[in-house]
């Protein structure tokens, strides 16, 4: 049996309860912009670095030896699942997953086949073994949206416009359903595992569904997404939703069934509560390309940021999108302690 573990600030702010201090982690907090990640890496090729339950543990606890987050984040990929079920992808440095056949037709969905836990052990082993390290500090597992997977699947690589994506959604609408459906059930078992092996929250990156209209969202992206939630909602753990370019969409994210939204850095947390209904918590948004500016004005911001979250039933900082490759670490490791140190004059006052 596992260790009891202690629910810190980051789930209370999840769960819209009072906090010493604002909880604060990084997505993409693991990765390229620390120089020992680039020495652990060497030269494994990133999927495989993703299958190693030992280099897995190190690159998780990397950033939680430098920032003082709240949070760790596991290091896997949205595409690893995919793989896991036979589909032949890479990803390719500096551009993203790239899939070496493009699924277009119904014949290519119906190769989809389910996940099994068996498909993906170093997961299991490499959670568990975080859960252990971590003593307090939540894991957060993760999957990749339904849009976002389908997109690289459909294009067969990153796309600025997702076009043949876009025209299976409006033109084959019942072969999109069934592809997004089959989607679903991969990340539904994906988090499945994460969560039964020690992870404490869970988070659905749909990092593109940023582009699709709301009437489009709700009928043909919702149904799959609130499948994903429901499918976890018995676990208990918190379930934040994040896409980029997602304002207009905010509150269709939340009402999937995520008890927090994830904002990027295009709409002040202020405004996001007026868009999302009663009820959820709210995680962002500081723009991640600010921490090239100047320090001071990355902390300006950073107070901005912390003074918008506090409009909020529950605020988790965090960038408004993933930590730039080029960011100095050290900027980094003060705005966690800037996040703590500034929000800590507020608690007990919201
Ligand atoms: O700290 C963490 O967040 C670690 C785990 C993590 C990775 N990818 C590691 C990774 C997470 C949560 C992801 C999610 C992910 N992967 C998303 C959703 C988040 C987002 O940014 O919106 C998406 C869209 C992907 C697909 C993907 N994988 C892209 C676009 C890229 C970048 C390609 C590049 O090189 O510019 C990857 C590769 C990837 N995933 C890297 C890392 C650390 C870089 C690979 C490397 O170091 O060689």
């Amino acid at each position: 049996m596992p260790a009891a573990r202690r629910d810190g600030p980051f789930l209370n702010a999840c769960r819209r309860l009072p906090v010493p201090h604002t909880p604060v982690w990084f997505m993409r907090q693991a990765g390229r912009s620390l120089p020992e990640y680039r020495e652990a890496r060497g030269t494994v090729p990133m999927l495989e670095a993703c299958a190693i339950p030992d280099l897995i543990v190190e690159i998780t606890m990397q950033p939680l030896r430098r920032y003082a987050v709240d949070a760790a984040i596991f290091f896997s990929d949205i595409v690893v699942p995919l793989k896991a079920i036979g589909v032949d992808l890479d990803i390719k440095p500096g551009v993203g997953p790239v899939i070496a056949e493009p699924i277009r037709d119904a014949a290519a969905v119906g190769r989809l086949r389910p996940l099994w836990p068996d498909d993906v052990p170093y997961v299991t082993e490499a959670v568990r073994s975080l859960e252990a390290e971590l003593g307090d500090i939540p894991l957060i597992g993760f999957a990749g949206g339904p849009f976002t997977l389908a997109s690289y699947l459909i294009e067969g690589g990153p796309s600025k416009n997702h076009e043949r994506t876009k025209a299976m959604m409006y033109g084959e609408p019942e072969l999109w359903a069934r592809l997004l459906d089959r989607l679903a059930d991969i990340a539904i078992a994906y988090l499945k595992v994460q969560v039964e092996a020690g992870a404490r929250a869970i988070q659905l990156f749909d990092s593109w569904v940023g582009g699709v209209a709301p009437a489009d969202y709700r009928r043909s992206v919702l149904p799959h997404s609130t499948k994903i939630f429901s499918a976890l909602e018995a676990y208990g753990v918190p379930r934040i939703h994040f896409g980029v370019g997602t304002g207009e969409l905010l509150g269709l994210m939340g009402e999937a069934g995520a008890d927090v939204v994830g904002v990027d850095w295009r709409v002040p947390l202020d405004e996001a509560v007026r868009r999302v209904d009663a009820g959820k918590a709210l995680q962002g948004n500081l723009d991640p390309a600010v921490l090239l500016a100047p320090w001071e004005i990355a902390a300006e911001r950073a107070r901005e940021v912390l003074a918008q979250g506090r409009t909020a039933e529950g605020h988790v900082f965090n960038l408004g999108h993933g930590v730039l490759p080029s960011t100095d670490p050290g900027a980094l490791a003060r705005l966690a302690d800037l996040v703590h140190e500034e929000s800590a004059v507020h608690a007990g006052t919201r």
